[in-house]
């Protein structure tokens, strides 16, 4: 606001002003003009008054309720895998869609519920202002405060209890559904000591158990183990860990494909190339003659790198265009990752299935802050 028309009032003028008349002062100075106003409800307390202020209501209720219910359902609604044909498959299905239900009820509720509280109860007004360039002298900044104050009562929300108390459980059951999925990211890495989730991985080896390099048929099921003779020289394969306590095993065999530390990719080197692969230390024997087994986690921002050009023995991380040697243990060499691809130490059993020798040395995926290489 700036400079207005007519008479300034004096300092002490002001301060005996009334609320109106700085309203109106503060119109007139900001050369405004009311074209027009029209009270929603003239007469209060009506019957189509209270009927309208419900209506709002149960809007506000509404997002209170949806969202308590998403509240609910994100706490004890189970989550977990359940394979298809059990028992708990519909209850595991119906999750996701009915937290995206409530919430999404939970939105509308108080979206509508404002939308409907401006329509019935702000009074119907156009007002026109011309634009002024320049800070705001004190007379002005009175002005606005008092026609800030007049606004909160003319919207009336003061006295009307029922909304205020339905808006308030509306907006505040909202928030909380809006913080509560944060929760899960709140966990203790180191929970576990040495079996924590950030130190193990599907091949970790446990029980003895071997664990064979598993091929993925797109179906969670099938087992397809591979023989060191199944891949053509320049061949990439990506592979799970698979163990034979996990042999139909629908929830293990399918939970195997998805932990997000498990996929590998297998790359059988042509022979020329296998000549000239400079080895890391201390993974010297890592490899079966030509074969190498990486972690396909990216060590940059963790997307999965697998397009592997053969004739250069480049292989791009699509995400930021990470590229890693792999005739030099997957070092990095163009983009912003800054390690080497985790390699898995891997040999053959006696029937010719490729198995792995031991876990990762190090951990997978972005680097963090106990990683030394
Ligand atoms: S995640 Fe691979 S380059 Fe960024």
């Amino acid at each position: 606001m700036s400079g207005g028309k007519g008479a300034q009032p004096t300092d002490e003028e002001l301060a005996g002003m009334s609320r109106e008349e700085l309203v109106t002062l503060g119109l007139k100075e900001d050369d405004v003009e009311l074209a027009y106003r029209r009270e929603r409800w003239p007469v209060q307390g009506t019957k189509a008054e209270k009927r309208a202020e419900r209506s709002v209501a149960a809007w506000f209720a509404l997002a209170g309720i949806a969202s308590l219910a998403f509240v609910g359902i994100y706490l004890f609604w189970p989550w977990e895998y359940e394979p298809l044909g059990s028992d708990r498959n519909l209850m595991y299905t119906l999750y996701t869609p009915l937290l995206g239900l409530t919430m999404g009820l939970g939105i509308l509720g108080l979206g509508v519920g404002v939308i409907a509280y401006a329509k019935k109860f702000i009074p119907d007004e156009t007002a026109v202002q011309q634009r002024h360039m320049g800070g705001s002298p004190e007379l002005d900044k009175k002005t606005t405060v008092a026609l800030l104050q007049d606004s909160a009562d003319t919207v009336g929300i003061g006295r009307r209890s029922l909304i205020k108390r339905s808006l308030g459980f509306g907006a505040g059951a909202l928030g909380l559904m809006a913080i509560m999925p944060l929760g899960g990211l709140i966990k203790n890495p180191w929970k576990g000591g040495p079996d924590a989730a950030l130190w193990t991985t599907g091949w970790t080896p446990a029980n003895n158990e071997t664990i064979y390099l598993r091929r993925s048929t797109g179906r969670s099921h099938d087992v397809e183990l591979i023989r060191s003779e199944d891949l053509a020289a320049g061949g990439i394969e990506t592979v799970f860990p698979f163990r034979e306590s996990e042999r139909g095993d629908d929830e293990a065999l399918s939970a195997a494909l998805r932990r997000s530390d498990n996929p590998v990719m297998l790359i059988r080197l042509r022979p020329e190339d296998a000549a000239k692969v400079v080895k890391r230390s201390g993974q010297e024997d890592f490899n079966y003659g030509a074969y190498y087994a990486y972690s396909k986690i990216c060590t940059h921002a963790g997307c999965p790198a697998s397009l592997y050009e053969t004739q250069s023995n480049r292989l791009l991380c699509p995400c930021h265009q990470s590229q890693f040697d792999m005739l030099t243990y997957a070092k990095p060499i163009f983009g912003p990752a800054a390690r080497a691809l985790p390699q898995l130490p891997i040999t053959v059993d006696d029937r010719g299935y490729l198995i792995a020798k031991g876990n990762f040395i190090e951990s997978v995926g972005p680097a963090f802050w106990e990683r030394k290489s």
